[in-house]
């Protein structure tokens, strides 16, 4: 199906429309230069850019740094402040009295902020938290749900100086605790509550018990957004965010720091159980915020700009709390889901605040696909969506079924999309149509920046020819590029930059470009890292989870492919005691470790399907044998080798046993 597919994708190609490149902030032949210049001096190129973009309070005068490589640094003696750079900027230009959040809630109030209004926000939240004693290099956990107090909440970070780490709201209070003991976070700012489809979901109790399950001691405060004013307990160590604003002064002049100075650690899964604290810059990743807003999505001063990540996710960092603000767009933040009240929220929407560019995942695309046939009076041909002129999709492969869906429903067969390939790690984008560049090819995220030397190479680093998969890489370094794993340089060695490939950054992904054009298409991970829903997963954090249940004594984890979801988590348990005997209590004791799962990790880590076995597929010498049980998973019949197997009778019983 897939080989078939990836045939006829080729013979559909998507010219980027005349009146679109007339318009655009890149033309091709802008392209060709900045990458004939990136070729000819790839330092110079970013640091003429840095220089142009940003707001230096003290001028940097070394681009790449790669003395200790792969720590590579970048601006180094250079100084400024993110937040400033966001904020301060457009406060005596004509921005400052535009728009800068249209805030939507779940049930549908809507909050506009100037630019000029959030510059005081910020201030007066940082000033409050000088006065509680925190300071530039200290880290804060930030446990919000989409708000404009999340954005306030990270900008005044970044304008102390305070290291952020956003932990997503669905993550569970042990995700939670294993962060705040990581990143050694003295603050910890949460919602009491936050509001999902017509329901408050507690947050602040979360925090507690996360709290209660050891190693928190350093946190002194839990600032606490009144979101829902519902019912939560409070303790000695909590206090209400109005009252960290009050009496603060509007201005809090911002903190300059160090280029490489660490904006934000983010987790995220990798290929062991451990999530990696991922380390960010403040200058390099700006940058390439900046750059991506002005070259993907051709961001324009009448704009009205749309992500929908969430800000616990790094597009929500990105492409909601830095990018859009550094250039000074309009954006829109929304609490709620795109099913609530019905499947065209999103629509309406786009409709209601006149959205020009709009960005979302390839999961929700096609659960609205479905969601358009089912309850037609809410499929997207109701709403006036001639607004829109850019489209994006980000966080896994968008199928060509949903490209094209994406492409004539939405955008009218007008609007030119940016399918955006990049990682938690790359801080922006890496491959992606320009708008007024590159012709579309749906399914494939086309070519790589300017500057960022992407290719497809074999396991010893030797290219490969165009027409064949291999391994993606990223041959030189670049400004916004992951600057080690918070408190783990060798793992971060390790994972990115693995001796056999001779330096070139490893992103993880298999990856293929086409004969023709080059162009870039990536066939997943190449790792244990599932992507469910555009959200990354470690196959190994789920069965460390799974085994750490009382009933477990083994747990394997894989993907298998799922129709809305992308990936799905497929468990295959041994209990400690007998099987079960029937499907009654197999489903009761399946459903038990899937909360189990969502307790230790999150909702969105629960399996989908869980089979039960006396035993799991292994080698003679123990080794359990994945590929078995991917096949079983997406119910293939088993035509691989089993001859090294120690117990083949248990894949029959596995196959049987959902
Ligand atoms: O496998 C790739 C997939 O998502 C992974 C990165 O996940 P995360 O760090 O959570 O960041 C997601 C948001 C940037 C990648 O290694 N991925 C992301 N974008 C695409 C993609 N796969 C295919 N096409 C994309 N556009």
């Amino acid at each position: 199906m897939s080989a078939i597919e990836s045939v006829l994708v080729e013979n559909r190609v998507f010219p980027p429309p005349a009146a679109f490149t007339a318009q655009a902030n890149v033309k091709p032949a802008d392209f060709e230069a900045m990458k004939a210049k990136a070729e000819r001096d790839h330092a110079g190129f970013w640091a003429d850019l840095a220089r142009e973009n940003l707001i230096w309070s003290k001028p940097f005068t070394k681009s790449l740094d790669d003395s200790n490589a792969p720590f590579f640094k970048w601006f180094s003696d250079g100084e400024l402040n993110a937040s400033y750079n966001c904020l301060d900027r457009h406060l005596n230009t004509p921005v400052a009295d535009k728009t800068a959040i249209i805030f939507e809630a779940d049930g549908g109030d809507v909050t506009k902020v100037t630019y000029r209004d959030l510059y005081k926000r910020v201030c007066r939240f940082a000033n409050g938290l000088k006065s509680l004693g925190y300071k530039k290099g200290d880290r804060a956990i930030i446990y919000l749900p989409m708000s404009i107090e999340a954005v306030v909440a990270m900008q005044a970070c970044a304008r102390i100086g305070m290291t952020h780490s956003v932990v997503f709201g669905g993550f569970s209070a042990k995700s939670l605790q294993e962060r705040i003991v990581d990143v050694g976070a003295t603050l910890v700012i949460a919602a009491d509550e936050q509001m999902r489809g017509g329901k408050a979901i507690p947050l602040k109790p979360a925090v507690d018990e996360a709290y209660g399950m050891g190693g928190c001691d350093a946190v002194r405060h839990t600032i606490v957004y009144k979101r829902t004013g519902g019912n939560v307990a409070y303790g000695a160590k909590d206090i209400d965010w109005a009252k960290v604003e009050a009496g603060q002064a509007d201005d809090c002049p911002a903190e300059m720091v160090n280029a490489e100075h660490p904006l934000f650690v983010l987790y995220t899964s990798g290929s062991t159980g451990k999530p990696k604290g991922v380390q960010h810059s403040t200058g390099g990743y700006l940058l390439h915020a900046m750059l991506t807003m002005k070259w993907t999505f051709d961001i324009k001063p009448n704009d009205v700009f749309w992500c929908t990540a969430d800000v616990g996710w790094v597009t929500g960092h990105t492409y909601v709390t830095y990018g859009p603000l550094a250039v000074g767009a309009t954006e829109i933040i929304f609490e709620g889901v795109p099913t609530f009240p019905n499947a065209g929220r999103f629509w309406d929407m786009i409709q209601k605040h006149k959205c020009t560019v709009f960005y979302t995942a390839p999961t929700a695309i096609r659960s609205l696909i479905k969601a358009a046939d089912t309850t037609p009076d809410v499929a997207p041909g109701k709403y006036d969506l001639s607004s829109l002129r850019l489209l994006g999709s980000v966080g896994e492969p968008i199928n060509p079924e949903a490209w094209m869906w994406y492409y004539k429903h939405i955008g009218s067969e007008r609007c030119p999309i940016v399918d955006t390939f990049w990682q938690t790690e790359t801080g922006g984008h890496m491959i992606t149509p320009l708008p007024g560049v590159t012709p579309l090819v749906p399914g494939s995220c086309t070519q790589a920046l300017p500057g960022i030397a992407a290719a497809i190479v074999d396991e010893t680093a030797n290219d490969v020819p165009n027409g064949s998969g291999g391994i993606l890489v990223i041959k030189k370094p670049w400004p916004s590029m992951i600057r080690t794993i918070w408190g783990d340089p060798e793992r971060f060695k390790k994972s990115y930059f693995p001796d056999e490939l001779k330096g070139y950054y490893l992103a993880g992904d298999g990856a293929v470009r086409d004969a023709v054009h080059g162009n870039f298409r990536i066939t997943g991970r190449i790792d244990d890292v599932l992507n469910v829903s555009g959200h990354r997963l470690g196959t190994m954090e789920i069965e460390s989870a799974l085994v750490a249940n009382p009933l477990v004594a083994e747990a394997a984890v894989v993907g298998r492919p799922d129709e809305t979801t992308g990936e799905a988590v497929s468990a295959f348990v041994v209990l400690k005691g007998a099987r079960p005997a029937d499907k009654e209590s197999a489903a009761k004791i399946a459903k038990e470790l899937r909360d189990w799962v969502g307790k230790e990790i999150g909702p969105i880590a629960k399996p989908k399907d869980i089979r039960f076995g006396d035993n799991l597929p292994k080698t003679r010498s123990g080794k359990i044998m994945r590929r078995l049980l991917r096949a079983i998973a997406k119910g293939e019949e088993i035509t691989q080798d089993v001859s090294t197997l120690e117990n083949p009778a248990i894949l029959e019983q596995l196959k049987q046993s959902l």
